[in-house]
Order: C-alpha cells, then structure tokens, then sequence
C-alpha cells in the first residue's frame, strides 16, 4: 500500500540512518555530551535490508537517502550501499566526507551516484571550531576527488550568523568554479545546539547579500524540492536556500525518515516516533505500523504552531527532543 498522509500525501522518499556517531562534532548538531547507541541498539545490516526492502516493494518509497551520525564511520557501510543500490532506488548518501576518499571507489562500484557533503567554512581554523575537529584539508580533497570522479555533490553549508555568513559569496564562487550544487541551510533549532533566533541567517538575508553582487537567476524546483534553487547565469554550478525557520516549505513533503535504532519519524521535528525495529525483532508484520505512523503525519513542522515571529522563540525552543545527529541529517 502506498503512504499517504491524512492530508493526501504521498511519501516516496526515506532516509536511513545507519549510526549515530560521528568523527566531527559540529556545534549546530551534536551536544557535548552526546551518549551514543550500543551496538546491540543499531540495526543490524540485514534488518536495514528487510526494513528498505518492505518500504520500497510494499509501499512505493523509490529514493533512500543514507545518512548518521556519519555513514562511513560504519564498518559495513559500503555493503549497506550496495543493498539499497539493489532495491533500484534513486540513492544518496549524506557524508562528512573525513573518509570519503577511501570509500569513494567502493561506492561508486556499488552504484552511488549522489553524495551530500558538509561543509560550513573555506578555513581550516574556522572549521576547526565548528566541528571540534580537525578536517578542512581532508574534506576539501574529497569534495574534488568526488566531483572529478563525474559524482553529483551537493554541498551542504549551515549558515550561522556570527559564525560562517561571511564565507557565503566564497561558497557561490565555488559553483563558478565546479559543476556543484551549494545549499545555504538556515541554522535550525535542535537538543543541545546552542540555537537563538538571532544567530539565524535569514532566506531573505542571504538572498539580498548574493545579490547584491551577483545577478541571479531562479531555477524551477521541484515539487518535493526542500531547497529554493538558484544560480549565477553562464557558472556551471547552482545553488540552493533551505529556508526551514523562515520560510517552511511542508507543503508538498514526501519525506519520512528512519533512525539508527530502527525509530521510524514521519517529519524531522516530530515528537512521535514508532519503534519498527523491535516490532521486527519480536517476529511482528511492520508494516501496519509504517502505514499508521505515515498517516498520523501533521500538515507542518511535525504539529508545531507555524514559526510565528513573536511565538518563534518559545516554540522552536522546546521542539528540539532529539539532536540532529541521533535523528538523520
Ligand atoms: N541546522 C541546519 N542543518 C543542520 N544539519 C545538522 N544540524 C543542523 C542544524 N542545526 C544538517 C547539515 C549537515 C547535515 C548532516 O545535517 O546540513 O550537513
Ligand atoms: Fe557529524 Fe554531520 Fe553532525 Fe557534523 S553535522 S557532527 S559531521 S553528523
């Protein structure tokens, strides 16, 4: 049976997180003091498989996105990819990209074709800071041994004022430079983030300061797009504004989403979550429960009040159950 929503949605597309650990841990995502599942806790690989299989032959998902933590900081990554390259689904996987120059022809013989890499900063001090981390040289090698390799790379940067929002004309440089997509995502409130309204670099902010220097051209989204694309008229490369805080676009969502410990999440800032992986181990049919959880799913922002400017603070405040790293970027 296909998933639809109680609003006439259909869902198509699931991201799977494989771990919740991380070799970074960048301050918009990960507290401190993060506690991390036990291995006994994860899906094994094969439960992930029969957890996809389930979704995409009984219920019409047609692209998995895998995500963490960090993927690749999992042994068996690379086979998890291989298993979903076999379910004849459009794939992706969200990385950091610390490692990715060892993983990359693995994935691509196992038919990745679409890689999401953060990165939030052209220096390596400054990236140091953010992700706690020492990286910026191994991130950047991957990035353009990525797109050398014919990869479609979209680059993630989360803006926060104060922080990066000055870097924002280097990133529009980069797709001058490379056939890439830069997405500029608006800093989002999540567990332990350190999140203020003020530290939000707006849709509106980023948008006037490109185009202050460059002319910029619209580009058609698409209907389940997130992302508001854009680019420089003549560069080979686009980029895109997530505008999750500013300017919410659930309109026409399809996502649902699937922790590391099998919780299924039909929105990003859901409170409610349904425990397939120990209905699966318990021996249980799961797919009632997918089909119960898609059609409880809230018009918007997982039943939050809209993001009222004068609300905002309150609201976004205590929505944030989980951190971004145990739910899936
Ligand atoms: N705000 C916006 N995006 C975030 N991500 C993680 N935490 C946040 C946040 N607080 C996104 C980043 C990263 C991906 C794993 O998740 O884009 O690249
Ligand atoms: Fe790790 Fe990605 Fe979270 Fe940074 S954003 S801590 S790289 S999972």
């Amino acid at each position: 049976m296909e998933l639809t929503d109680r609003h006439g949605r259909k869902h198509r597309s699931l991201r799977i997180s494989i771990v919740d650990k991380c070799d970074l841990r960048c301050t918009y995502c990960m507290p401190e003091d993060q506690h991390f599942l036990k291995r006994e806790e994860l899906m094994t690989r094969k439960e992930i498989s029969t957890i996809a299989k389930l979704f995409v032959e009984r219920h019409g998902i047609t692209k998995i996105r895998i995500t963490g933590g960090e993927p690749l900081v999992r042994p068996d990554a690379g086979d998890i990819v291989r298993d979903m390259a076999q379910l004849g689904v459009s794939l992706g996987l969200t990385t950091n990209a610390m490692t990715l120059d060892r993983h990359l022809d693995g994935l691509i013989a196992a038919g990745l074709k679409n890689l999401n890499i953060s990165l939030d900063t052209f220096d390596a001090e400054r990236f140091k800071k953010i992700a706690r981390r020492d990286g910026f040289d191994r991130v950047w090698a991957s990035i353009l041994l990525a797109l050398e390799k014919g990869l479609r790379v979209k680059v993630n940067m989360v803006v926060m004022r104060g922080v990066n929002e000055d870097e924002i004309l280097r990133f529009v440089e980069f797709t001058r430079e490379h056939d890439v997509h830069v997405r500029f995502i608006e800093f989002m409130p999540f567990a332990g983030n350190h999140w203020g309204r003020e530290r939000v670099y707006t849709y509106a902010e980023m948008l006037g300061h490109i185009g202050s220097v460059h002319t910029v051209e619209k580009l058609i989204d698409d209907p389940h797009s997130t992302a508001k694309a854009y680019r420089v008229p003549g560069w080979p490369g686009t980029f895109a504004v997530i505008s999750t805080v500013t300017e919410p676009f659930c309109g026409d969502c399809d996502r649902l989403r699937l922790t590391a410990e099998g919780k299924m999440r039909n929105c990003l800032f859901t409170r409610e979550e349904t425990d397939l992986l120990s209905a699966l181990r318990r021996g249980e049919d799961i797919a009632p429960l997918i089909e119960a959880n898609v059609l409880a799913k809230h018009a918007m922002l997982g039943g939050l009040p809209q993001f009222k400017p004068e609300k905002e603070e309150e609201v976004l405040h205590d929505l944030s159950e989980r951190p971004m790293v145990s739910i899936g970027g």
